[in-house]
């Protein structure tokens, strides 16, 4: 079983998106003995697990989300000998491994689709293959089979000749979705799953995984198709394919985490309570859709705090209700920086600015709610959107395809730049700033993707043991969780902060006598919050130099984007 084995619910989860981690070999590229060469600084500032992005072979049409085999190591990030010597590197260091499991689709380059291409009925049967509409003969393809859309705009079917069928990819059309009625696909899914857990990792984040039981019948959606995501999102036999994926692959008991694609509340309560035996935690993205405009990522708005407090309190309290557990995160590799998202744009002199206090107010913020934190690299250096100068400057299929739709949809280059600069995927995964040098020390080549120009002021060098900086508050807030019983497993109730601060979120969480209130000001002005019942309490974190002081009458003011926790 698992080498480190830490109870989830107290620790902290570190992801690294291993191509902008650190490069160990000078091709621009980030790699495994480049995370083994980084342990130490992982472990200082006290992680518990690392999750590593796919470093499968893989074409990389989706940056290793579209794998072309399971089971190896791509070149590009080193060898299964580089592997094993991580995995032990970070076992010394109490450091658990969890990997990424891309199991809803494949690479058109996966063997097993190449030999459905080649008509090996066996594997045809791995894919969701439809005929076209309108179709009359075999090799005439007619219409796509329904209008649904891809996640990354366009058809989710491909015509593909050599199968004379068109296949479902719920994401780019290199990535068809396997068919999980099959019982030889979650067969083969299962070794996959246990070749790793055999090779002595500790965990594993599932990829998508809400969207592996498709709808019985795939018929047209309302709409421009793209609802299609939350039809098939936690279809019909999902619970079913989880329990035995868990059983059959024998990972029980290790820590796992589902990426739940338009999920609901209901579904992951089952897919995190225990007594269902799926996952231990679950990801939703509500929460990172409350800048969308009328709900479209590429529709910019500012954010709604408003509706922000309300997904929040909803999925906080009823997770807790149905006993189920959440994976707490503002950024990925799939996010723009939340840091710049909600308000933190202005990086001033050493210290200060609109950028510090939004950084550790996010911060102070997952830290203390229920579920458990991750951190994703460069979050614990304030890390912030790329702002490219040019379209040119883009990696991510994704940004690319939504420019384009953006420019024939009639918006000036400019304005479609604007539109990328704030949305594009790629914003979480420029490298990793570890110093203000060349290439801000990520590699000694060219790196794939740029540097932001900020990295000489926002680096991992510069705030290394610098009281104040944003590695030593997200070091301290570490050493909270762990040391403070009540942020892991206190109950947690929303509090109301009064008509004055419609811009906060308050909450407690409550564990025997203790009792903590964390407050969060997403207002960039002054203002006053009551009603939380403050009297007597001590702060106890805050990201203001001086720590904020309730007055006699329970009330509060807050400086702008200020964040503390109370405790009594
Ligand atoms: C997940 C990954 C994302 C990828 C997609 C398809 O959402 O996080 O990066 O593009 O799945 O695999
Ligand atoms: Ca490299």
């Amino acid at each position: 079983m698992a080498a480190v084995q830490k109870d989830f619910k107290k620790s902290v989860v570190y992801q690294i998106y291993i191509k902008s981690f650190c490069d160990s070999n000078g091709d621009g590229i980030g790699d495994l003995p480049g995370i083994t060469s980084k342990l130490d600084y992982l472990a200082r500032l006290g992680v518990d697990y690392l999750w590593i992005t796919p470093f499968f072979p893989s074409p990389q049409r989706d940056n290793g989300y579209d794998v072309s085999d399971y089971c190896a190591i791509d070149p590009v990030y080193g060898t299964m000998r580089d592997f094993d010597t991580l995995v032990a590197a970070a076992h010394e260091r109490g450091i658990g491994i969890m990997l990424d499991m891309v199991l809803c689709h494949t690479s058109t380059e996966h063997e097993w689709f190449q030999r459905a291409c080649a008509g090996d009925e066996r594997y045809r049967r791995f894919y969701i293959l439809r005929d076209g509409r309108g179709s009359m003969r075999a090799d005439d393809p007619g219409e796509p089979p329904t209008n649904w859309q891809c996640a990354f705009g366009g058809s989710a079917w491909e015509w593909e000749p050599r199968l004379g069928k068109w296949y479902l990819h719920m994401h780019d059309p290199s990535q068809p979705d396997l068919d999980w009625t099959n019982p030889e696909v979650r067969a083969a899914c299962a070794d996959v799953v246990r070749f790793w857990r055999d090779r002595g990792v500790d965990g594993f984040r599932f990829d998508v995984v809400s969207l592996l039981s498709k709808p019985e019948v795939i018929e047209d959606v309302p709409g421009d198709g793209s609802a299609c995501r939350s039809l098939v999102a936690d279809g019909p036999h999902v619970h079913e394919y989880l329990q035995e994926l868990v059983r059959e692959a024998g990972i029980d008991g290790m820590v796992t985490v589902g990426e739940m694609a338009s999920s609901t509340l209901e579904h992951c309560i089952r897919y995190s309570r225990p007594e269902s035996n799926e996952l231990s935690m679950t990801f939703n993205f509500h929460h990172l859709k409350v800048d969308y405009a009328g709900g479209n990522k590429w529709a910019l708005t500012e954010p709604d705090i408003a509706s922000l407090r309300d997904i929040f309190r909803t999925w906080q309290e009823r997770m807790q209700e149905g006993g189920g557990w959440n994976a707490l995160f503002w950024d990925n590799h799939d996010q723009p920086r939340a840091i710049t998202r909600f308000g933190g744009r202005e990086l001033v002199g050493e210290r200060g600015g609109s950028w510090e206090h939004v950084g550790k107010m996010l911060a102070i913020m997952s830290f203390s709610m229920q579920g458990t934190p991750y951190i994703f690299q460069g979050d614990e250096l304030g890390m912030t959107n790329a702002g490219y100068a040019s379209i040119a400057d883009f990696d991510d299929v994704e940004s690319k395809n939504n420019y384009r739709i953006l420019l024939e949809g009639g918006a000036t280059e400019e304005e479609a730049l604007h539109v990328v600069n704030e949305r594009s995927r790629d914003n979480g995964r420029t490298p990793m700033q570890w110093t203000a040098g060349e290439h801000a020390g990520f590699t000694t080549g060219t790196p794939w993707l740029a540097v932001p120009d900020n990295h000489v002021r926002v680096n991992a060098q510069g705030e290394e043991g610098v009281p104040g900086s944003m590695l030593e508050f997200y070091r301290a807030l570490v050493r909270l969780r762990h040391e403070l019983p009540v942020l892991a497993e206190g109950r947690v109730r929303f509090l109301d902060a009064g008509v004055a601060a419609p811009q906060v979120i308050a909450f407690e969480r409550t564990l025997g006598g203790v009792r903590t209130v964390t407050v969060c000001s997403f207002d960039d002005a002054p203002c006053c919050v009551r009603g939380l019942e403050l009297a007597g309490m001590q702060c106890m974190v805050g990201n203001y130099d001086e720590a904020p002081a309730p007055a006699e009458d329970g009330s509060l003011e807050l400086r702008p984007f200020e964040a503390a926790i109370f405790l009594r």
